[in-house]
């Protein structure tokens, strides 16, 4: 993974703490083509934590309705349609039908108040509908 590789998802103030939020994005392929990118972010205090949405167990997104990821108590990350619970700071399946296995981690870092994503080199046209993706690089600085 490259440090050098720093993008701007969005602010800390964006998602409140004990929250989740999904960023439709697109990395550049080994073989240069876009690849969508399907971001968690959780964020718990000052910290955030990022995985692929993509459930271990039958590949779909873990949100049933935009932006719900979290079981009824609040504490782990749930999947919608079988109902797995993953650990918030490992994404470890700790219940449910893929038990052991884990969401897909991504790399988080928080820069100035901004949660950035860090050694994935993000497609230019990722998708900017949300108005909260900032062209790539400009984190790049703040390393
Ligand atoms: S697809 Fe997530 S638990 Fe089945």
């Amino acid at each position: 993974m490259s440090t050098d590789l720093v993008y701007a998802i969005c602010s800390m103030s964006d998602i409140p703490s004990q929250r989740a939020a999904s960023f439709q994005l697109a990395k550049v392929g080994p073989d240069g083509r876009d690849v969508p990118l399907n971001l968690i972010v959780v964020r718990w205090g000052r910290q955030v934590f990022g995985y692929e949405n993509r459930c271990p167990h039958h590949g779909s997104n873990l949100d049933w309705e935009r932006n719900h990821f979290f079981d009824p108590n609040g504490t782990r990350l749930m999947c919608g349609k079988h109902g797995a619970l993953f650990e918030l700071h490992t994404g470890n399946c700790v219940d449910g039908p893929c038990k052991g296995e884990s969401l897909t981690p991504v790399a988080l870092a928080v820069l100035e108040d901004e949660i950035c994503i860090v050694g994935v080199e993000l497609a230019e046209d990722a998708d900017e509908d949300d108005g909260l993706f900032d062209p790539p690089g400009a984190c790049a600085d703040q390393l």
